[in-house]
């Protein structure tokens, strides 16, 4: 064996030699441009042909190139196999474990008087109530005077509110949309009206001077307080039980007339009288009566013709009664502690 053979066999055994530990695409690459590359050690055997004498040169030429065809398709067997590894590890690594319980996700919920009101309002909505809302900053024409409240009625005095001019307030009650659905003149009229009322009382266990109420309003020819007592005791059964009963207690609202108070059975005690009730087996709800003929007048309506009844429920105490609060404050503190018991 020549000199030459011997060299090209040992470069030949060294680079497959190599080959076989290889682990990384890079040391590949690197043994690739070290043996085959245009500086590689094969690669200068053929730059030395000169030195051979020409009647050796095929065949040291066939050593090389059977070297080289030996060396590049080990290189395409190993990237083949290295590149499968790489992938075997990525897919290993980017694999999902459907089984793997989901992360858990913190789901908020509707407050206490969001769902007290939805459910006031499933229950009106189901006798065919619409519900309209009206502002929070109101005219003190819509406020008072057009309930049959003049500027000098003792009745302001008990809702003083935050004035932003003279005429201008923070609405005391949801009662002004009263006046303003009737003045649109669309008759018969049937609405409950929700939201936010204003008066400047102090913050303890029963008052805030921001809280809710929902109005109701029946406008049509014939309508008697033998329906408003129908109406209210439905929706007193629907809200507090089939087993309710409701009692009116004869009152003074200025915009109604008769107007009563509405008490319910006591849904703890059945009536017997408990600590819940306070002993007397009743619990205040809400105010109710025949609207007013001046106010239907003063809102365009002919009181010979159409007659009608309203009511006004404060939402909180509904929330509050419902869920046995004791105090109207935990409503507004959104404590989380207290919130996720709904
Ligand atoms: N607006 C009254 C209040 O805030 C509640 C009320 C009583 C509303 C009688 C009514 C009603 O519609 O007929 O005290």
């Amino acid at each position: 064996m020549s000199d030459i053979e011997v060299k090209v066999k040992e470069i030949m055994q060294d680079a497959l030699g190599k080959l076989e530990s290889v682990k990384e695409m890079d040391a590949l690459n690197e043994i690739r441009v070290n043996f085959l590359g245009k500086k590689g050690v094969l690669t200068s055997v053929m730059k030395s042909m000169k030195d051979v004498a020409p009647e050796d040169r095929p065949k040291v030429g066939k050593w090389v190139n059977e070297a080289r065809e030996a060396i590049e398709s080990r290189l395409e067997n190993v990237k083949t196999v290295l590149e499968n590894e790489i992938q075997d590890r990525k897919l290993k690594a980017e694999a999902i474990d459907v089984t793997l319980p989901a992360t858990e996700k913190m789901m908020g919920h509707r407050h206490p008087n969001t769902i007290a009101l939805e459910e006031v309002e499933r229950i009106f909505v189901g006798m065919g109530y619409e519900v309209i809302e009206g502002p929070e900053i109101e005219f003190d024409e819509y406020n008072f005077t057009k309930l049959n409240i003049p500027a000098d009625h003792p009745a302001k005095d008990e809702q003083d509110t935050f004035y932003i001019t003279k005429d201008i307030l923070l609405r005391t009650q949801t009662s002004p949309v009263q006046a303003r659905v009737m003045e649109k003149g669309h008759l018969p009229i049937r609405m409950i009206s929700p939201g936010r009322v204003f008066r400047s009382d102090e913050v303890d266990a029963t008052h805030s001077p921001s809280f809710h109420q929902i109005e109701g309003l029946v406008i049509d020819k014939n309508v008697t307080f033998a329906d408003l007592k129908g109406t209210l005791d439905v929706f007193a059964k629907e809200l507090f039980g089939p087993e309710t009963k409701t009692k009116f207690r004869p009152h003074h609202f200025p915009f109604t007339e008769p107007s009563a108070e509405v008490d319910v059975s006591c849904f703890k005690c059945g009536g017997k009288g408990c600590r819940f009730c306070k002993g007397e087996g009743w619990i205040e709800i809400l105010g109710c009566g025949m609207v007013h003929p001046h106010v239907l007048e003063m809102c365009g309506i002919d009181p010979k013709e159409y007659q009608g009844f309203a009511f006004g429920v404060g939402l909180e105490r509904i929330a509050l009664l419902k869920y046995e609060i004791d105090d109207m404050r935990l409503l507004y503190e959104n404590d989380i502690r207290f919130l996720n018991q709904f």
